[in-house]
């Protein structure tokens, strides 16, 4: 029924215009924290598109997304490889005809502890958690500055990025090494108008710590998070689409605690 409002048509507009305007592109939207900021960036009304090497998690994500009516595209990648990386970036703009988002999110565990060092686990670590990133920050940032777009570089690292545990000697060097490419891409990105941020979860219930469970440790994970729960993968993905947002803008080059407490407490 039509209303007298004359408002009405403005309101509608903003409100296309709010919730239209951008593309995600997420890796590791398989599972996880990628899955829910897949769901969660897409019924804000964003184009994403998930991706992973993870094909059918991938394109259970898309249904999930499509089941709400939002739009979304599955793309099958690893991040370990430049060329897949810059083919995901170049297939977002085939798709969707912009990048505004990149969230460099997949990753994998540890390799064991230093001294025992499964070497391939090490070098595989290294390649996903950290030249996986880096191929993510090069390839969209690339990619916004020739398409004149200023948006949003935003990395999962951890709180063991700056603090160590025993067992994962490698986990720790490559989500340091997130921190540190956010803060140099973020300088570097200044210039054109293109932010880097990295969030730091702590512990977060996802497959990816199922070791741990597996290892009896989840009392002593639990306890190092306030309120005694793990943090659910999409509190993390909420807090991601947060620092996405123009609002956001003060928050560059920053490491987002994402972490109930984890490192701040104990
Ligand atoms: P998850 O295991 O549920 O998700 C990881 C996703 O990355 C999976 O879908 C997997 O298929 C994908 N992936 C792995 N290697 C890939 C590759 N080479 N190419 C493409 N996709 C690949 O785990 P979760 O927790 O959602 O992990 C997401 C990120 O959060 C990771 O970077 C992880 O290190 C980080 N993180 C997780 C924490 C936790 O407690 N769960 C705490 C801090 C950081």
């Amino acid at each position: 029924m039509p209303s007298n409002n004359p408002f009405n048509h403005f309101i509608h507009q903003e409100v296309i215009q709010l919730t239209t305007q951008r593309v995600a592109v997420i890796t590791g939207g398989a599972s996880g924290i990628g899955r829910e900021a897949s769901l969660k960036f897409a019924s804000k009304g964003d184009k994403v598109v998930v991706a992973d090497y993870n094909e059918a998690g991938g394109q259970e994500t898309v249904k999930l997304i499509q089941d709400k009516g939002g739009e979304a595209s599955f793309v099958k990648v690893d991040v370990s490889n430049q060329a897949d990386v810059e083919a995901l970036v170049n297939k977002a703009v085939e798709l969707y005809g912009r990048i505004d988002v990149m969230y460099n999110n997949a990753g994998i565990g540890g390799a064991g502890p230093v001294l025992s060092q499964n070497m391939d686990l090490y070098h595989r670590t290294i390649a996903v958690n950290q030249h996986g990133v880096a191929y993510g920050i090069i390839a969209a940032g690339n990619k916004m500055k020739e398409l004149g777009i200023r948006g949003v570089i935003i990395n999962t690292a951890s709180v063991f990025g700056f603090l160590a545990s025993p067992g994962t000697f490698a986990y720790h060097a490559t989500k340091g090494a997130v921190i540190m490419m956010s803060k140099s891409a973020a300088l570097e990105l200044a210039p054109h108008g293109i932010r880097v941020i990295a969030v730091a979860p702590g512990a977060v219930d996802t497959p990816i710590i199922q070791g741990f469970k597996d290892s009896g440790m989840l009392d002593s994970m639990r306890a190092k998070v306030m309120g005694g729960e793990l943090t659910k993968p999409e509190t993390v993905a909420n807090a991601v689409y947060l620092v996405s947002l123009e609002e956001a803008e003060a928050i560059n080059g920053s490491v987002v605690m994402v972490d109930q407490g984890y490192a701040s407490f104990k």
